[in-house]
């Protein structure tokens, strides 16, 4: 059994929670994620690794309440008990001194930039965080973000703070401005798949990490199959993070769509899948 040691509500929807997971918190690096089970009944999803102290064994994970398991989640206090967390599962995310590192985060998927920009810094990198949300209300860790960040740049829908705008067009513009050598990007598939649409002509590496539907998170169901360079992976352990580039994002897509229950999607703040799309193909 897992305790929660603290829980906090960042923005509508979207939760904080510290867990006391000392032998995962030993091993956990950014870009990994966790499986949970709320109890014996209960289905196992995956949440990324927001953050991590190995001194103190606790580790941190961001979640937006979208459905059944991410509800129960979500109204579990802090000295309540988690089942089963299993990890840290995944690549860790390659981490090198490269020059100028842009990290993208759309939503809920800004919570895997905090680890992910302080490991690039540490490494000696420049480091940029462009963080979109749909309202001001939906933006969180903003200033943990910029603890780690040479650089950051927020986008809203409504402008209600920072650019009013798109991810995509902070990006286009830091491009144009000065030079880019890497770019992560986490979020929403469309918006991984507009963010690769812009650093493609500029050549620009860009990884994106996919949160393709998992169900085993082990490799063996073959849920998760994504196609990347023409051939098959598994994101669960073959990644999350692929070359954009090289990803077959239509058929993620088609793939995510089989499984929605609902109009709204999970990571999109939202929107409807046909919204983002719509706006996707606008940019
Ligand atoms: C590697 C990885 C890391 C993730 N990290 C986070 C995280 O840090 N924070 C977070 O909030 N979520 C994260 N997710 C998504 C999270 O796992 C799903 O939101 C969760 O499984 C939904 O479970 P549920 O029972 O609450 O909702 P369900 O009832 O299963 O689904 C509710 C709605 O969400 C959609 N959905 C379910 N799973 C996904 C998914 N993987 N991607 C897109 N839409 C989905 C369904 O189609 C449906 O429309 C991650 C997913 C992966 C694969
Ligand atoms: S979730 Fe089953 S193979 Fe990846």
């Amino acid at each position: 059994m897992y305790e929660i040691l603290e829980k906090k509500i960042l923005c509508p929807q979207i939760k904080e929670i510290v867990l006391d997971t000392p032998a995962i918190a030993q091993k956990a690096q950014a870009g990994q994620f966790i499986v949970i089970r709320i109890d014996e009944k209960g289905e196992r999803i995956p949440l990324t690794v927001a953050d991590y102290d190995r001194e103190k064994g606790t580790m941190t994970v961001i979640f937006q309440e979208a459905g059944k398991t991410t509800q129960q989640l979500g109204a579990l206090n802090k000295g309540d008990f988690i089942m089963d967390v299993a990890g840290p599962m995944g690549i860790p995310s390659s981490v090198e001194k490269v020059g100028t590192v842009v990290c993208v985060g759309g939503g809920v998927g800004s919570a895997a930039l905090y680890i992910l920009l302080k490991a690039f810094k540490k490494a000696g990198n420049k480091t940029v965080a462009i963080i979109g949300a749909k309202t001001k209300e939906f933006l969180f860790w903003e200033e943990k973000i910029k603890s780690v960040g040479s650089e950051m740049f927020i986008t809203t829908d409504d402008g209600s703070c920072g650019r009013k705008g798109f991810v995509t067009e902070e990006l286009e513009s830091f491009i144009k401005k000065e030079k880019c050598d890497l770019i992560f990007a986490v979020g929403p598939v469309v918006m991984m798949n507009a963010v690769c649409r812009v650093s493609e002509p500029y050549k620009i590496k860009t990884i994106v990490s996919l949160n393709s539907i998992m169900v085993d998170a082990t490799g063996m169901c073959g849920a998760c199959r994504v196609e990347v360079g023409g051939e098959t992976k598994f994101a669960c352990v073959d990644g999350p993070d692929f070359d954009g580039h090289k990803v077959n994002f239509q058929l993620l897509l088609q793939r995510q769509k089989m499984y929605l229950t609902e109009e709204k999607t999970i990571l999109d703040m939202g929107k409807t899948n046909e919204e983002r799309e719509c706006r996707c193909n606008n940019e």
